[in-house]
């Protein structure tokens, strides 16, 4: 795509451009605007389709902003594959449809090495060849999301389309243009190709999901069911902003036609299918890695090893595949053996065990969390998805059960998505026979086994039901599993499941019961002894020593995480401290908001909580702050004062974290990427790109990792 030394020479001239007083921008603007095109599509493919910049977020930004304003003051010079222009600001009215050049088939399936070895005997035969000879395959994940056809004449990005019916979709041109992976303008012509048709998939990447659906319900609208409908649904949103918006991406997996002006299929001179997927990553386009995410493989028992290796990389893979695409190589070879009316002979999908199933939903249970919150839980007849027996599934909260209109007795249809998390997608009604019971959500707490009947309540805003004062301990009980914890106190060796088993056995009722526990009867339970009763203590005993910040953060209260716990332990010397602050006390903390104020405020005023804190502080807990509570102010005197850092390649005396934090503590600051901004490189073993880079920058201090030991005692 890009020769090194074009590289180098792009991004020389980028930090021409982002030196406002360089030369470069006294360039006649045409020159200008020319120049910060071809740099911006360089840094986007760089970006979007390599997922390695060479420049940071906001130089990107710098050079994008600099164009619009050249292009702002001279409209006449706008094209429409300028980078500036991918997104539009008409909304789409209707979805026309639009012809494919050639029909988008789909694909038969297989679902086992024997499928697979049939499909290639079929193939042998069909070419009348010998079962012993071996064909050539490709092989590439199955993406799942939606289909699109890319259609490029001229060289420019003419036409997007859904799949629709395989010969007619819808015409998504100006969402297509939005996806920044999906280049305007691509090179076809060197090859004499006039007019292409593109094959692809639009995905989103499973990190962007989750962003996206935090995103949702911090703003309370309701979450996307999983990754393929977030990409299918943003391909045909009527506004291409929102479509911007979705971080959508698209792996381009077919170039099926392409013809000269006169109209003479072209196809041809692309031998093989892994020289055509090799062709458009070259031009720019995102396509399945060679050797990587597509293997040329010699015969089909290879293909059964990558599919099979394939299948066991699946949950790790940022993209969600439902299987791989085995394709005969050749393109000869490809027509000989032809197509059905449904998909081509010459090619087969191997699916991956299912990830939905059916299954009966028989009853709900209830779940208190640690701050009262009841959470709704389906037990479902025990179901296998993806490798794991499914028979419980949060239903998250009341809302989720009304949209969903779940009912007792309802098949449901569940799945396992990107993560491990089964979830159920529908209810299926039409198998209903009206014996299905609706779920009401219960207005008192499920949970609570006490006489006393105690109303839940629902905090405008928010989705959860709440039991505010818990009178039969369950709460407590989630308290003392989160305090012993490890993002909270860390007690090695003290879990979930042996805080539950102290609390039946009635060993312990608070958080403060933690720290009087009989040693000698733990050592007589079953799975104990002298020694893990032994293990325990010295566990519990150095957690009594942790910095307060730890303590403040493991008392459970709603909204106080370890950030904002840090800010306040900088700010007091005793935990009891906080029975004096007012509301004002804790909002003039810079980062601190006021929701987590209030709570932390009449947690304080609490007499309870203060009794039991108290009673912790004499079994032994620390309450003082310790030095890991004060904030690292680093002084002018620090060694890296003002200095930005970056570390790569693998260090071999610490941690990436630990250096980090090292560097933070003597005064520096640690970025990101090499460029003209970075003081320090300090270098690992087989440190790569970034130190070449950064050579190459010749204003950027290299070290090892011995000589940034050194500078930090020095
Ligand atoms: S080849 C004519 N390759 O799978 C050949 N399809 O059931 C058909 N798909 O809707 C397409 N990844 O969108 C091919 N690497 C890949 C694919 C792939 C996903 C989708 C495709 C189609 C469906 C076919």
């Amino acid at each position: 795509m890009y020769t090194p030394e074009e590289q180098k020479q792009l991004f020389e001239r980028s930090k021409s451009f982002l030196d406002t007083k360089n030369p470069v921008r006294s360039l006649p603007v045409e020159e200008q605007v020319a120049h910060l095109r071809k740099l911006i599509n360089y840094h986007e493919w760089r970006y979007y389709v390599k997922n390695d910049p060479v420049i940071s977020d906001f130089e990107y930004d710098q050079l994008f902003k600099y164009l619009e304003a050249l292009e702002g003051e001279h409209p006449d010079l706008i094209t429409p594959d300028s980078p500036t222009q991918r997104v539009s600001d008409d909304l789409i009215e209707d979805f026309s449809k639009v012809a494919h050049l050639t029909p988008m088939l789909s694909l038969g399936n297989s679902y086992d090495a024997d499928d697979l070895k049939e499909f290639d005997e079929q193939i042998k035969r069909l070419l009348n060849m010998d079962m012993e000879e071996d064909i050539e395959y490709v092989v590439e994940p199955k993406f799942d999301g939606g289909s699109i056809a890319l259609v490029y004449e001229n060289d420019a990005l003419l036409r997007g389309a859904t799949r629709g019916n395989g010969e007619k979709g819808d015409e998504i041109t100006a969402n297509t243009r939005v996806i920044r992976s999906v280049p305007l303008k691509a090179g076809f012509s060197r090859k004499g190709v006039h007019k292409v048709e593109l094959r692809g998939e639009v995905l989103i990447h499973k990190d962007r999901f989750k962003e996206i659906n935090k995103q949702r319900a911090a703003e309370d609208l309701p979450l996307f069911a999983n990754a393929r409908n977030t990409a299918t649904g943003g391909l045909r949103m009527k506004d291409p902003k929102e479509v911007a918006q979705r971080g959508l991406e698209a792996f381009l997996y077919t170039l099926g036609y392409a013809v000269d002006k006169e109209g003479n299929d072209l196809i041809q001179q692309f031998e093989t299918h892994a020289e055509s997927i090799a062709f458009l990553g070259e031009l720019g386009f995102k396509v399945p890695k060679d050797g990587d995410e597509l293997k040329v493989c010699k015969n089909i028992s290879e293909v059964v090893d990558f599919c099979l290796k394939w299948e066991e990389r699946r949950e790790a893979y940022p993209y969600e595949i439902d299987g791989m695409v085995v394709k005969v190589n050749n393109r000869v070879l490809q027509e000989r053996v032809g197509y059905t009316s449904h998909h081509p002979r010459w090619a087969i999908a191997y699916k991956f065990k299912a990830k939905q199933a059916t299954t009966k939903l028989l009853s709900v249970e209830y779940q208190v969390g640690k701050i009262g919150s009841i959470t709704p839980v389906a037990k479902v007849a025990p179901t296998q998805l993806a490798g794991v027996t499914i028979s419980s599934i949060s239903l998250h909260n009341e809302d989720f059960i009304t949209e969903k209109d779940l009912r007792l007795g309802d098949s449901v249809l569940i799945e396992r998505a990107g993560d491990v998390i089964p979830y159920i997608v529908k209810a299926m009604d039409e198998l209903r026979d009206g014996s299905e019971q609706p779920l009401e959500f219960p207005r008192q707490c499920p949970i609570n086994d006490t006489e006393e009947a105690v109303d839940l309540v629902r905090v405008e805003g928010e989705a959860a039901w709440r039991c505010p004062t818990c009178v039969c301990g369950a709460q407590d009980l989630q308290r003392m599993i989160f305090h012993v914890s490890k993002p909270a106190m860390n007690i090695d060796g003290l879990g979930k499941s042996l805080v539950e088993r102290f609390y039946e056995l009635g060993w312990v009722r608070t958080m403060a019961d933690l720290y009087r526990l009989d040693y000698d009867k733990i050592a007589t339970l079953e799975g104990f002894g002298e020694k893990s009763a032994a293990n325990l203590k010295k566990a519990i005993n150095k957690a009594k020593q942790s910095p307060i910040y730890r303590l403040l953060h493991s008392l459970s209260i709603h909204h106080l995480g370890q950030k904002v716990s840090k800010l306040l332990a900088a700010e007091i010397e005793h935990v009891l401290d906080l029975r004096e602050w007012e509301l004002e006390d804790y909002t003039n903390i810079k980062d601190v908001g006021p929701k987590v104020a209030e709570n932390v405020m009449l947690y304080f005023k609490n007499e309870r909580n203060i009794d039991i804190l108290k009673e912790m502080e004499a079994l032994g807990v620390n309450m003082q702050q310790t030095e890991a509570d004060r904030p690292l102010v680093a002084d002018e005197s620090a060694p890296l004062f003002g200095k930005t850092i970056l570390f790569t390649g693998s260090l071999q005396q610490m941690s990436r974290k630990e250096a980090q934090s090292k560097a933070e503590a003597a005064g520096a600051k640690n970025i990101s990427a090499v460029s003209s901004k970075l003081n320090i490189l300090v270098v690992g073993e087989k440190a790569g790109s970034k130190l070449k880079k950064a050579r190459e920058l010749g204003t950027v201090e290299i070290l090892t990792e011995a000589e940034f030991l050194d500078l930090l005692a020095s």
